[in-house]
């Protein structure tokens, strides 16, 4: 399909080096990417923060090119698509694939990203709304299937719980008939996890086993670790024989356990996955199905707050600083 592709400038959020503070994301203004064949011209409406960029920003991210564009997700329409793979205006989303690591991200008004990097949506939800949910959502259910091949009737620990990818498998995991258990190290925030369905809350001061063992003695049967190296051992003793823990986030910026000991470390016959995924780990029903769920009231969309584009800087120093439970989203 041929298309007039747009042209001119836009407006992007630079980081030029790392590590630097909220204050070394610019707003810059910066050519209109333009698609090649198999490419894909988006017109950025929404986008969310994700724990990565943080990671590109304070300098503890690899494989990062500088000056980038930063954001590993964006949600708008087709402007361009070359290949003709998607049609002129449809709606989309866009995650991961390199994007705002070694090609430039989704912190801007237009992003060209690979088309196998997209899924196509169709939704009347405001674009903020949309705007949490891809990578949020992927991660969750990625994890879920992928690293936890969790099923209905077990029971899951998420530890990390008010963190967005945390309260979104807590959504998916009730959906699907577990047990949940799930952590905070605020009381302040146990009600909000409550609310969302989840059927325990154990405060995290750093050593949770022994609680969670009061509650289910035999353990676990799946544990979704999102805080990282320093709890996953932890971790690992709430977990049933032949459960599974899946290593997924690193909340606490750690994430390489010094002088792993596998024998000693790993309790025996607990089994400990790792995940780290894409576009191509969420389906596209999955994701229109919590679309269209979200429309009708039926599931929650944990969003924490949504900024304007220029209040970038804020919405990075609340993202450090973790001032809200749920899903950060700036709108275009
Ligand atoms: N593997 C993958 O493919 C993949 C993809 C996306 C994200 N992730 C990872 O998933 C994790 C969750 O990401 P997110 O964007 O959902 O996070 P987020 O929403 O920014 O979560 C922030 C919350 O995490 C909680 N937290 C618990 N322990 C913490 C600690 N030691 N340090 C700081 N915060 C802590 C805090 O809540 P309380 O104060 O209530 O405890 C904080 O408010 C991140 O580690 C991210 O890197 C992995």
């Amino acid at each position: 399909m041929t298309t007039e592709q747009p042209t001119g400038t836009m407006r992007a959020v630079v980081l030029d080096a790392a590590p630097a503070p909220p204050e070394g994301l610019i707003i810059r203004e910066l050519p209109i990417p333009q698609p090649a064949a198999g490419e894909v011209l988006i017109r950025v409406r929404a986008f969310g923060l994700n724990r990565s960029e943080l990671h590109t920003r304070i300098g503890l991210a690899h494989g990062v090119t500088f000056p980038r564009v930063l954001g590993i997700e964006a949600t708008g329409e087709v402007a361009a698509c070359p290949g003709g793979e998607l049609a002129v205006g449809q709606q989309v989303v866009a995650m991961m694939g390199g994007m705002g690591r070694t090609f430039d991200g989704g912190y801007a008004e237009w992003v060209v990203v690979q088309v196998q990097n997209t899924i196509a949506i169709d939704t009347g939800l405001d674009w903020a709304t949309v705007g949490a949910i891809p990578e949020m959502l992927q991660t969750a259910h990625g994890s879920l299937t992928i690293g936890l091949d969790a099923q209905p009737g077990e029971t899951l620990l998420v530890r990390g719980g008010t963190s967005s990818v945390g309260q979104a498998a807590t959504i998916l995991a009730k959906q699907r008939g577990m047990t949940v258990v799930t952590t905070t190290r605020s009381p302040a925030r146990a009600q909000l996890l409550l609310d969302l369905g989840a059927d325990h809350v154990v405060i995290d001061n750093g050593t949770i086993a022994d609680e969670v063992r009061a509650l289910f003695p035999d353990g676990v049967d799946r544990a979704l670790e999102l805080v990282g190296a320093p709890t996953l051992l932890d971790t690992l003793a709430t977990v049933r024989v032949h459960g599974v823990a899946c290593m997924t986030g690193m909340l606490s910026n750690s994430w390489t356990l010094p002088d792993f000991y596998p024998t000693g470390d790993l309790p025996r016959g607990v089994w400990l996955a790792g995940y780290s995924g894409g576009a191509g780990d969420l389906p596209a029903a999955v994701l229109q199905g919590y679309l269209d769920d979200a429309a009708a009231g039926r599931v929650h969309v944990p969003i924490g707050h949504v900024y304007a584009f220029d209040e970038i800087v804020q919405a990075h120093r609340d993202l450090e600083d973790g001032t809200y439970a749920g899903k950060l989203v700036v709108l275009t």
